[in-house]
């Protein structure tokens, strides 16, 4: 049976006490099998949630990276870093990375976490910012389709949309023999989320806001 993956990006929406609270409740989730969950805590606390959800099944992942071990990257976050405190997958190109650098190229970042196999979730708003030349199989790559309309909007993509979307990338990457699984995010909640993860076309979600409270994070979990 293939999992779907719900990932949850706390962006900077809780502050060190709740982000804590909503690791230790998350602890006690029991997850559905069919499930996996990973949770990217703002970077400040990303140690912190990571100490409390290493005894469990969830995966605390980074938010962003921005050099393999640059010492010179003041505000940066590198892959050296994150393995340091036992972090081996990040969220890459968020539209919110985007939007704060524009001169950002996928490109450039993925030249350096790709040798070196570290785990990323490359988001995209449109299919030409997938660079399916420098993708493998070799470990684990995961893909998320996020319209940048549909972010903290409440205005979510409708499944044909996201069908639409989901099949052109993976005819593209079966042309390539690439097994990526790829997410949606865009105003997941607890009301869409069984009909967006019920699409075979869907290999599981990115919350931003739901999944910053436990309730909700919880529906999900245990929408399908
Ligand atoms: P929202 O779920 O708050 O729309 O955010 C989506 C997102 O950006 C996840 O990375």
């Amino acid at each position: 049976m293939e999992q779907k993956i719900i990932v949850g990006n706390w962006k900077n929406y809780l502050n060190k006490d709740e982000s804590v609270k909503l690791a230790k409740e998350i602890l006690d989730e029991k997850i559905p099998d069919k499930i996996r969950v990973m949770i990217s805590p703002n970077n400040l606390y990303l140690n912190q949630v990571n100490d409390i959800l290493k005894q469990s099944s969830v995966e605390v992942i980074g938010q962003n990276v921005t050099s393999y071990k640059s010492s010179s990257d003041t505000g940066g976050v590198t892959i050296i870093g994150l393995k340091d405190i036992g972090v081996d997958r990040t969220i890459l190109g968020h539209s919110e990375v985007r939007k704060r650098n524009k001169s950002f190229k996928s490109e450039e970042i993925l030249k350096e976490v790709i040798p070196e196999e570290f785990k990323f979730i490359l988001c995209f708003e449109g299919i030409e910012q997938i660079p399916f030349n420098i993708l493998n199989n070799d470990f684990e790559i995961i893909l998320a389709y996020e319209p940048v309309w549909a972010i903290g909007t409440g205005e979510t993509a409708s499944v044909e949309h996201i069908n639409e979307v989901h099949g052109m990338v993976k005819s593209e990457l079966s042309k390539l023999n690439l097994d990526i699984p790829i997410l949606y995010g865009g105003s997941v909640n607890p009301d869409n989320s069984n009909e967006i993860l019920s699409q075979e076309l869907v290999d599981g979600v990115l919350v931003g806001g739901a999944s910053t409270n436990y309730d909700d994070l919880h529906k999900i979990i245990n929408c399908l």
